[in-house]
């Protein structure tokens, strides 16, 4: 199976040549080295994992479509990349069918029906350190599982126990452990263990975690075996959702059986934009994804960036002074539409825009007197992973799935095999006190039982002439969202190749911290001096998203470009 299923971007270039002879000769198995067109047609995957996107491949090649194929990856990174693949959390998806229809799909976290707005305060009124980020009070209601089934529901084609069997045996047999996977699970231990009774299976007592160890999950096999046999129902009802709800009030939680019994992930409507031509279709809320991209595609437009270049200081301060108003809207007016009124139409308003914009001056970074100071958020806390699919029919997905922190609130009750999400933190837990992403928030984003808090996960599909031309989305917590404006500036503005569109170095403002985040080698020493003079503070950040995505030809042809630079992802076509 693994025969014709491409491989692009992981191999430095003189081992690339040694594997492709010694590889293609014995395995008729093709590599392409980074930066080089693949020519796949069929299908594409670029995904958190390697196990991931050749499971999506096979699926593909068995007959499935790339409906199919994401519901077989999203269980796949459940099991392979358990900091951020997951069954105990939530995530959005924006897709492209081949009849031409665009859809969102939610499977967001809601709130416990017993939460309530103050329970992260102490009777002072002050926020309780690490309430909302460790353990079982952290832990929202789990949408992934009921998102898959809903996916499945309408657009899939292969039976459902296909789809969940590669990574229920990806479970039992094992997954082989990456370099970064094993350093992570190292590096986790003590919170797994102070965290939770029982010790997860990540932690290893006879030594250290290696690269090419084998990590075997027999509890997460038989949670899979669960859904595979009952659907929905095999994790929302019956043997596994009581003894989850049990394991979370012991541990101090709020998620209940009825919580459980109740969660259901929401179809919507994308938003949509055009930029330069382009059409684009993004996430709703309760996503702030997508609203702030077409914001800042909007406001970026009247500007000749591509004269400019990418890494210009025109660039650069131009999109600080977007994103710093773009931010200051999110933090004010969104939140979960079902539950609060979104005023998506008059954020996104020509008029209103061109107004909110009207202030920024090329000359000086906008006055940060009355801006209170932030706190920069830590780099492990950034782990959501994405995926984007395509298939020869003109169908394309892009996920977005989410734990939050990296293993979410570090819980895994007892015979259950996965980490619950701490998707919790974000929520505004008091307007104006920042969360682990430094952002801040409302009361449009307060908590209420039931509702959904307000993300930045931005799946994104961009379009030309009615097809779809980009697949892309990112993780990064507050940093999706520039992550894939940057790669679509790349691509559409600074005509980069799309592999070179994804590896160039990032920059990110979010208004609250009043600070511009840099990737070292981001900026020039000469542009970094001119910001500064612009009255502008840097912060640099050894990387920031890891947008994984697809650029369809007019011909049909796939390409492939995974964030290898920046994570373990991978590209697979064929
Ligand atoms: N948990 C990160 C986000 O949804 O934005």
């Amino acid at each position: 199976m693994r025969g014709r299923i491409f491989h692009i971007g992981q191999l430095r270039p003189p081992l690339i040549i040694l594997a492709t002879l010694l590889l293609g000769a014995c395995l008729q198995q093709t590599y392409h080295p980074p930066h080089a067109p693949a020519a796949p047609r069929h299908g594409m995957v670029v995904a958190g994992h390697p196990a991931a996107a050749d499971i999506g491949v096979q699926i593909m090649q068995a007959g499935g479509n790339a409906f199919d194929a994401a519901v077989a990856v999203q269980f796949a990174l459940a099991v392979a990349y358990p900091g951020a693949g997951n069954l105990g959390g939530g995530g959005f998806a924006v897709l492209h069918t081949d009849t031409g229809a665009t859809a969102a799909l939610d499977f967001r976290e809601t709130a416990p029906a017993k939460s309530h707005r103050d329970m992260y305060l102490d009777s002072a009124g002050a926020v309780i350190p690490r309430a909302s980020l460790d353990g079982a009070l952290a832990v929202g209601v789990p949408g992934s599982v009921d998102g898959m089934a809903r996916l499945h529901d309408r657009y899939g084609k292969l039976p459902w126990s296909r789809l969940l069997q590669p990574a229920i045996d990806l479970a039992r047999n094992g997954v082989e452990l990456t370099a970064r996977e094993a350093h992570k699970y190292n590096r986790y231990r003590e919170a797994f263990l102070t965290l939770n009774t029982t010790p997860p299976p990540l932690v290893r007592f006879d030594r250290p975690w290696q690269a090419g160890d084998t990590l075997k999950q027999p509890e997460l096999a038989r949670a899979l075996e669960s859904i595979r046999k009952l659907g929905r129902n095999g994790f929302y009802r019956g043997e596994l959702a009581d003894r989850l709800a049990a394991g979370i009030r012991r541990a101090g939680g709020l998620v209940s059986e009825q919580d459980l019994q109740n969660y259901r992930a929401v179809w919507r409507q994308p938003v949509n934009g055009s930029y330069r031509g382009y059409q684009i279709h993004s996430m709703p809320p309760p996503s702030s994804g997508g609203v702030a991209l077409l914001q800042l595609l909007q406001a970026v437009e009247p500007y000749p960036i591509a004269d400019w270049g990418s890494h210009d200081t025109r660039t650069i301060h131009l999109l600080t002074e977007i994103e710093r108003r773009v931010y200051a809207d999110r933090a004010a007016y969104l939140g979960d539409p079902d539950q609060v009124d979104v005023p998506v139409k008059k954020l996104l308003d020509p008029d209103y825009l061109k107004q909110r914009m009207a202030d920024i001056s090329p000359d000086a970074k906008t006055d940060s007197d009355d801006i209170g100071p932030g706190q920069l958020p830590p780099a492990e806390s950034l782990e959501t992973t994405h995926f984007s699919i395509a298939d020869s029919a003109g169908n394309a997905i892009a996920v977005t799935t989410t734990l939050n922190s990296t293993f979410g609130s570090k819980l895994m009750v007892p015979g259950t095999g996965f980490f619950l999400n701490n998707e919790m933190d974000d929520f505004s837990s008091k307007p104006g006190v920042p969360n682990q992403f430094g952002l801040v928030g409302s009361e449009a984003n307060a908590i209420a039982p039931g509702k959904r808090m307000l993300s930045s996960m931005t799946p994104t599909i961009v379009e030309k002439e009615g097809k779809p031309f980009l697949v892309l989305g990112s993780p990064g917590g507050s940093t999706i969202i520039t992550s894939v404006l940057q790669v679509i500036l790349n691509i559409i503005d600074h005509r980069m190749p799309l592999q070179e569109a994804v590896n160039a170095k990032r920059v990110h403002h979010q208004w609250l911290p009043d600070r511009i985040l840099a990737e070292s080698g981001a900026l020039s020493p000469e542009t970094e001096l001119t910001l500064k003079a612009l009255g502008h503070v840097i912060v640099t950040r050894k990387s920031i998203g890891q947008v994984n995505a697809i650029e369809i030809a007019p011909d049909g042809t796939l390409s492939g470009a995974a964030d290898v630079q920046r994570g373990d992802n991978q590209s697979a076509g064929f």
